[in-house]
């Protein structure tokens, strides 16, 4: 058995965090070999909520769990860690204009990247799961350069790509594993992409072309595809608080576990989808932090951008639009001082 894995989760107070902690400690993230150990940030509003958490995780008696230390302190909680999930953000209040927003979340994203630069493990990954994600991803790591590669710090987009995934296989009345190289282009946003236009099915069929058949043709499909999938994925997790009464929280969970899984251990068939530092692949400008199809080898190089895809002037003008908001983003951060 290997030496403990030191994880960082913040905002393990909040709902997010109750339903990733216990998923972590049974192995579903790093593999059932993987001892872990786990650190929790909370601001003192937190706290009480915390460190119910990690009784309750005691007495799961886990046998890959090997210690859960409580902080507030960014410093002590980054230590050495080589797993960072950056849950917790700011949420917008009443009367919150977006800017207001960006600031609050530069006032947390600043000072954690920073830590995370001073004090984590050689190897340090970070996901951003607290919105907005991409820009609270692009502050993270402008705060933890020059120490940390800004590679190192990515943000959650599976939510919307499993989301796609999901649309397709119940539409399709196939198994979601069926289905490979699904796409979300941009922001973690309503003005995301949610691209199937290279998705295939495991036997070869192009999705598109599967999506055609059942609705008898392929203009049928584009309609299907721009006025049902694309703002049913892209609306989702309003969907879910409607009828939820709350916001998405196990399967954010999911798919922050999916994320960090797949980037430490390996994509298996065909790519998916998560937020990276632009190297000004598909002209999106250097350095946002935007959605793309990546892959991942398992050694410990993380996700890598697949470059070369096509798209059609669709494809092009949403995911522009995307882009066009996470440099707005950026803009108004920049003014703020935080990158
Ligand atoms: P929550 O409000 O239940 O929990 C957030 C926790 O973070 C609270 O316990 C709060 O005390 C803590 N917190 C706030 N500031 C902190 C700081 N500076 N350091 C440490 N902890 C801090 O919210 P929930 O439902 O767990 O969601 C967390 C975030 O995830 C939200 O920003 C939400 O919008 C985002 N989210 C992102 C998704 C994605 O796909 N990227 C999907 C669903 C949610």
């Amino acid at each position: 058995v290997s030496e403990p894995t030191t994880i960082t989760i913040t905002g393990a107070g909040g709902q997010i965090g109750y339903a990733l902690l216990f998923r972590i400690a049974a192995g579903d993230m790093l593999g059932a070999d993987r001892p872990v150990r786990l650190r929790l940030l909370e601001i003192p509003q937190g706290m009480r909520a915390a460190e119910g958490a990690a009784l309750e995780l005691q007495d799961g008696a886990f046998p890959l769990l090997r210690g859960v230390e409580l902080t507030d302190d960014p410093r002590i909680a980054f230590d050495g860690t080589s797993i960072a999930l950056l849950v917790g953000a700011r949420p917008r209040g009443p009367g919150m204009e977006r800017g207001d927003l960006l600031a609050a979340n530069a006032g947390i994203f600043g000072p954690q990247g920073a830590a995370i630069g001073a004090v984590a493990a050689d190897d340090v990954r970070a996901v951003v799961v607290g919105n907005p994600a991409n820009t609270n991803a692009l502050i993270a790591a402008a705060s933890a350069a020059p120490d940390v590669p800004a590679e190192r710090f990515t943000a959650l987009t599976r939510l919307d790509h499993n989301r796609a995934v999901g649309q397709l296989a119940a539409f399709l009345d196939v198994a979601p594993d069926e289905i490979a190289d699904v796409i979300i282009w941009g922001n973690h946003s309503a003005t995301q992409f949610p691209d199937v236009a290279h998705a295939v099915l495991s036997d070869g069929m192009p999705v598109a072309e599967a999506i055609a058949e059942r609705l008898g043709g392929r203009d049928a499909a584009t309609t299907w595809l721009d006025e049902v999938f694309l703002p049913r994925v892209a609306k989702r997790g309003a969907e879910i608080i409607e009828v939820r009464g709350s916001s998405s929280v196990a399967s954010a969970a999911n798919a922050a576990i999916d994320h960090v899984r797949d980037e430490q251990l390996g994509t298996h068939r065909g790519w998916t989808s998560a937020a990276v530092v632009s190297h000004g692949e598909y002209g999106v400008p250097e350095g946002l932090v935007c959605s793309l199809p990546v892959v991942s080898r398992g050694d410990g190089a993380g996700y890598r951008v697949i470059e070369g895809l096509e798209f059609d002037a669709r494809g092009r003008r949403l995911f522009d639009a995307s882009v066009a908001e996470l440099a707005a983003e950026r803009d108004a951060v920049r003014e703020l001082g935080a990158v």
